[in-house]
């Protein structure tokens, strides 16, 4: 009997460590009706996306959480990282989701499960103003500007080879790099070389050819379908009552 309770024991202290573990970064709602806290990671060196201001988070992605957190209730963190580490974050539970501008691609689906999309954006080449690049062909064997990780850095690889590559953590450091001429090129999304190139139009223009068609979701753990639904059906309501039109409107006229 003593082994018996014993036994009983070390599995009730097994499962309370298991369900530890699983809390580490949600906290569950609890009776006196505190809400559920999120950890949502991003990369916040995208405007209109998201970017700092002041100290302060702000961008499409970032409303976009805070209305999916209260749809369901819960309070959204943010965890400011580097974009290639984004996926391998949500994979190891330290954040519950990452919304970074991320692009659905079919690599990507095998570590993380994506949301309904909410946007499309173009992978865009922005050059020197003064620059003779005036199309894809034009960029073999020029030095091309990417952000690390990101589809741009993917399909820049495939197409111009790696002896092309200039990778950056931050994107403005890749327009800084080409201001002073040691990149040819950047491949960067629509928005982003928008707002980017708003601040500085004498020395940079974006070129019409659209180099990539993608679309935005949100990322989730493999397998945290409670967590998908619930931000599923939130960003489906936010796209059918204008809420999502009005946040996107705010920042990209
Ligand atoms: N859409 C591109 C991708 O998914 C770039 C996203 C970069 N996002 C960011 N927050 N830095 O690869």
């Amino acid at each position: 009997m003593k082994k018996f309770l014993s036994l009983v024991l070390s599995i009730v202290m097994i499962l309370g460590l298991v369900a530890c573990g699983q809390k580490a970064t949600t906290t569950t709602a609890s009776a006196d009706g505190t809400a559920t806290k999120l950890v949502m990671c991003t990369n916040a060196e995208f405007p209109p996306y998201e970017f700092k201001d002041g100290g302060e988070f702000k961008g499409i992605d970032v409303e976009c959480a805070k209305l999916i957190g209260q749809k369901i209730g819960a309070e959204v963190e943010i965890l400011d990282i580097a974009f290639d580490s984004l996926i391998p974050t949500v994979m190891s539970g330290k954040a519950d989701f990452a919304m970074a501008g991320m692009t659905v691609t079919e690599d990507r689906k095998e570590n993380v499960d994506f949301s309904h999309t909410y946007q499309k954006a173009v992978q865009t080449i922005v050059v020197p103003s003064t620059s003779g690049i005036q199309s894809v062909d034009d960029m073999y064997g020029k030095k091309i500007g990417v952000q690390t990780g990101t589809t741009g850095d993917i399909y820049c690889s495939g197409d111009f080879g790696e002896e092309s590559m200039m990778r950056y953590s931050k994107i403005v450091d890749g327009f800084q790099a080409m201001k002073t001429g040691k990149i040819d090129a950047i491949v960067v999304d629509d928005q982003v070389a928008k707002a980017i190139v708003e601040q500085d139009s004498s020395s940079f223009k974006i070129l019409d050819t659209a180099y990539a068609e993608e679309e935005y979701a949100i990322a989730v753990k493999k397998g945290n379908s409670a967590l998908l639904n619930k931000i599923n059906a939130a960003i489906d309501e936010m796209k059918s009552n204008g809420e999502l039109k009005k946040i996107v409107d705010k920042y990209i006229q």
